[in-house]
């Protein structure tokens, strides 16, 4: 047994198909978690598509305004005349004071002009009936709450880990790459969803390191993209007669196919390694020196 050693393409083609299933769920998995990172984060700043703006908006807010003054001079404008809305403003620049909410005759407004749809029966808006409700919008924005935080936080530890456990465990047996780079293939993964997950808390502190959870992000994906293709690849496309002959035409055109998107991948990695890693590091020790600084 010392020389024992399992590779893809001579697996059993039952054991193959469990792999591959695993792997084509998780892929779709995968591209429904962008799609919702795209609706969730990516509408953060009014405009369709992921940018930094986006990740500082979601997890350390917007702090130069309130919600219900954004809203006044966004989606709400028309709701109130330009007095109300200036009359409403005002009052939320001079601190929200609950007794100045009726002095000013701010409660009038809201029950005028809002209220009709901002009631106790309307699902997903605040019901301004509540004081609370509208305190709660006058509030600075603050971008994701440490409970939420942590709640996602230990739901994505714990799941992607198992993710990558199989998608890894899976390539572990593949021939394509050496022992070195496979080992950096693995471990990779799990070093990006740590930078992460800690980048999340970090940008909660401070906005600049809104662009390691971007960074963070794409590492995921280009790790998972690279041992899924090679998984793939090794299993059904390499010595499997009865899909492509040895040698035949099919053959080679598969060579090609894998050979380009390892290359783009290759590229992708390149570049990660030369323009990304400096600047994420750069960052890193930035960010620790104004964490010290702050602690200081
Ligand atoms: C015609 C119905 C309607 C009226 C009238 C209305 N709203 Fe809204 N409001 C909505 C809807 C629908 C949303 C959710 C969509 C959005 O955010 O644009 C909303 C969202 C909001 C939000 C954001 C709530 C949150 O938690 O994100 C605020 C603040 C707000 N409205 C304030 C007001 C104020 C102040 C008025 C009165 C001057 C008003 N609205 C009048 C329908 C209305």
């Amino acid at each position: 047994m010392t020389n024992f050693k399992i590779t893809l393409s001579e697996l059993d083609t039952p054991v193959k198909v469990l792999f591959t299933g695993y792997l084509t769920t998780v892929a779709i998995g995968y591209i429904f978690a962008l799609i919702q990172i795209l609706f969730t984060h990516g509408m953060a700043d009014g405009k369709f598509g992921l940018s930094i703006d986006d990740i500082v908006y979601s997890y350390y807010g917007n702090r130069s305004g309130t919600v219900l003054e954004k809203k006044l001079t966004g989606s709400m404008k028309d709701k109130a005349t330009e007095q109300e809305n200036f009359k409403i403003m005002q009052w939320v620049r001079d601190g929200a004071d609950e007794d100045e909410f009726t002095n000013l005759k701010i409660d009038k407004i809201i029950d005028k002009k809002c209220v009709m749809c901002h009631n106790e029966g309307a699902s997903g808006i605040p019901d301004f009936t509540q004081y609370e409700n509208i305190e709660e919008v006058t509030k600075e924005d603050e971008g994701a709450t440490f409970s939420s935080l942590t709640r996602v936080s230990h739901i994505h530890l714990f799941g992607i880990s198992f993710i990558f456990m199989f998608v890894g465990l899976i390539f572990s047996f593949s021939t394509t790459a050496s022992s070195q780079y496979k080992s950096i293939a693995i471990g990779m993964p799990y070093a990006f969803l740590i930078v992460d997950i800690l980048s999340w808390w970090l940008t909660k502190l401070h906005p600049m390191f809104a662009s390691l959870i971007m960074i963070a992000g794409a590492g995921m994906g280009a790790s998972f993209a690279f041992m899924w293709i090679i998984s793939i690849k090794e299993m059904w496309f390499i010595n499997n007669p009865w899909f492509c002959e040895p040698n035949s035409p099919c053959q080679r055109a598969l060579k090609v196919i894998s050979g380009f998107s390892l290359n783009s991948l290759a590229f992708i990695g390149g570049k990660l390694r030369r323009e990304f890693f400096p600047k994420m590091f750069a960052l890193i020790k930035d960010g620790f020196s104004w964490l010290y600084n702050k602690m200081k």
